[in-house]
């Protein structure tokens, strides 16, 4: 495609370099693809299913897709666990529905973003089958096996855990060696010290964009290198051997050829699962000029607020809030940020930052909070309608592996805490993000025509699509004038950052400026009356209203005593 075309049509082709960095403009939508659409009545969403809805993520504005894996998988933990990076799972579809889908996302002017999930493969990809079939199988080393400590051999190489609890080490009686799985035991870990699964990866890479895609989230993509000899890690309740493979002795060399040979070639953008990485060390993995990875997802803002394998969760703390989104806008200006507070991996927003009976204003309170920031802003697939935690799923609902392993490891090893864990599951599962997304009050929320794969969350009959779009006044047209307002928005792309009051425990007031103009932010995290003072920089300067929550919010800055969640922002 000539680049005339590509400019006045708006149909978007990332086929060549340089890269445009088009990133930095972008709004993501997060889909999760077996909870997204089911378009053949067999209660799982897939690849037609996206199709479908093509029309209503252009309404919503965003321009860009980040699609949870839809590659071959036996879905141990719903696509993380490849069998085949060639090809589309059974349940979603075929290649051709797959191209068709890109064809339909590249018409609308919107891109798309592929997991790719390589620290693991299946254990049931043919690289594996083959690895685990014999030591001196020439697939053998593209996984990481060792032998057995004492007498019988019998005890795991070394001390690691896996994130998914448990030894991370697993016993295969063919060989009589254990081989590692930072995560389930049906996910194997790759061995990126063999430069022939390194050249795999790039094949890969390559492979999908000839196809055209946009570029990749790369998975757990700070785990790959480990430290050699796999030293023991040190005593750790939850998570031992971190400080052997997180952010690993090789880590850099290997991303940056992946980078060199792939992804430098496209006008691509690479996001990564950001583990282990801070504010710190933030510029040595993204910084423009390392040619590595050009953003991640920090961490940091979900694990200050309640921790993903901890069981019981922590309070909310604004001010940590506060302090953890403002460090990483200190970012050094050839990095670049993604805001996301909501994923496939944590419970839903709400009522995670404020109350379910104030659910719209909460909703479109954290978009202000979220979207005036500096990088790329993620939506995940029903945050736009104010989808919520589906608090009250039994064991025989839950369907995440995670879920699961804990509600049966504690069920046996101490039934007594057995409701304390129920409760918090209620509250940080995994499970609530992946509950189908609520279309309209029809049967299965319009998800499907069949029974889905997990169950709905009953409050579709309020929480849907249908209704969304018939209220003027919904969540979901929030987001798209805050989407719109983003659009060629210089202050916000580019724009300084301010914290004002940072220890208040109500509020949050920042300021983005940029060439003379500057807008002050707003928000109140509480169902209380919240006081704001006007910060002295502000004073005698005019501000007036640009976009909040509520209609009749002051439409001059003022000392103002703030509504339940209200969130403003004026503008000079
Ligand atoms: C990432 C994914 C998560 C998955 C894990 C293992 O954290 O986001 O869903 O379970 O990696 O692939
Ligand atoms: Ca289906």
């Amino acid at each position: 495609m000539s680049t005339e075309t590509k400019e006045t049509s708006g149909i978007v082709d990332s086929r060549k370099a340089p890269k445009t960095r088009w990133y930095k403009d972008a709004v993501i939508y997060q889909i999760y693809p077996r909870s997204f659409c089911d378009s053949n009545g067999d209660g799982i969403g897939d690849i037609r299913g996206i199709i479908s809805k093509l029309d209503y993520l252009k309404e919503l504005g965003v321009n860009c897709v980040w699609l949870s894996p839809c590659y071959k998988s036996p879905n141990a933990d719903n696509g993380y666990d490849i069998s085949n990076y060639r090809d589309i799972m059974d349940e979603f579809g075929t290649l051709d529905d797959w191209q068709e889908m890109l064809d339909g996302m590249h018409a609308r002017g919107i891109r798309l973003v592929m997991d790719l999930v390589v620290n693991h493969t299946s254990d049931e990809h043919e690289w594996f089958i083959q690895s685990r079939s014999s030591v001196d199988n020439p697939y053998r080393d593209y996984y990481i096996w060792r032998k057995g400590r004492g007498k019988n051999g019998k005890k795991p190489p070394n001390n690691w855990t896996s994130r998914f609890t448990g030894s991370a080490w697993q016993y295969d009686e063919t060989t009589k060696e254990f081989y590692l799985h930072l995560f389930h035991k049906k996910q194997p870990d790759l061995n990126w010290d063999n430069p022939k699964v390194r050249q795999e990866v790039v094949d890969i890479c390559n492979y999908w964009f000839e196809k055209g895609v946009d570029g990749f989230r790369c998975d757990v993509i700070t785990y790959i290198s480990k430290e050699e000899g796999l030293p023991n890690g040190k005593f750790n309740p939850a998570l031992m051997g971190d400080e052997h493979f997180v952010i690993g002795p090789h880590y850099h060399e290997y991303i940056h050829e992946i980078n060199e040979k792939s992804w430098s070639l496209y006008d691509s953008m690479t996001v990564g699962e950001g583990q282990g990485i801070t504010v710190k060390n933030a510029h040595e993995v993204v910084s423009e000029d390392r040619g590595e990875l050009d953003c991640v997802f920090t961490f940091e803002h979900q694990t200050e607020v309640d921790s993903f394998l901890t069981t019981v969760p922590k309070k909310f703390s604004l001010r940590k809030w506060k302090e953890v989104f403002s460090n990483w806008q200190t970012l050094p200006d050839d990095c670049w940020n993604s805001l996301y507070i909501e994923n496939h991996d944590y419970p839903r927003s709400l009522p995670r930052y404020g109350k379910l009976a104030y659910r719209k204003k909460v909703a479109k309170m954290l978009a202000i909070s979220i979207q005036f920031l500096k990088g790329t802003p993620y939506v995940y697939q029903g945050q736009e309608i104010g989808m919520t935690n589906y608090e009250n799923l039994t064991r025989k609902e839950y369907r995440d592996i995670v879920s699961i392993r804990i509600y049966d490891t504690v069920k046996k090893i101490c039934p007594l805490f057995l409701p304390v864990v129920k409760w918090a599951m209620g509250k940080k599962a995994r499970d609530h993000a992946r509950a189908p997304m609520q279309w309209s009050a029809e049967k299965y929320a319009g998800f499907s025509t069949h029974e889905p794969w997990m169950p709905v969350n009953p409050n579709y009959t309020e929480i849907n699509v249908a209704d969304a779009l018939a209220d003027k006044d919904s969540i979901f047209y929030f987001y798209q004038k805050v989407i719109a307002l983003r659009k060629g928005n210089e202050i916000i792309r580019n724009g300084s950052y301010k914290l004002y009051y940072p220890d208040d425990k109500k509020i949050w007031v920042y300021e983005r400026a940029y060439n003379g103009k500057k807008y002050l932010i707003i928000a109140s995290y509480t169902d209380k009356a919240a006081k704001f003072v006007v910060p002295d920089e502000w004073k005698n300067q005019n501000g007036t209203l640009l976009i909040s929550n509520y209609d009749d919010s002051a439409s001059k800055l003022s000392n103002l005593t703030l509504r339940p969640y209200e969130a403003i922002v004026y503008e000079v």
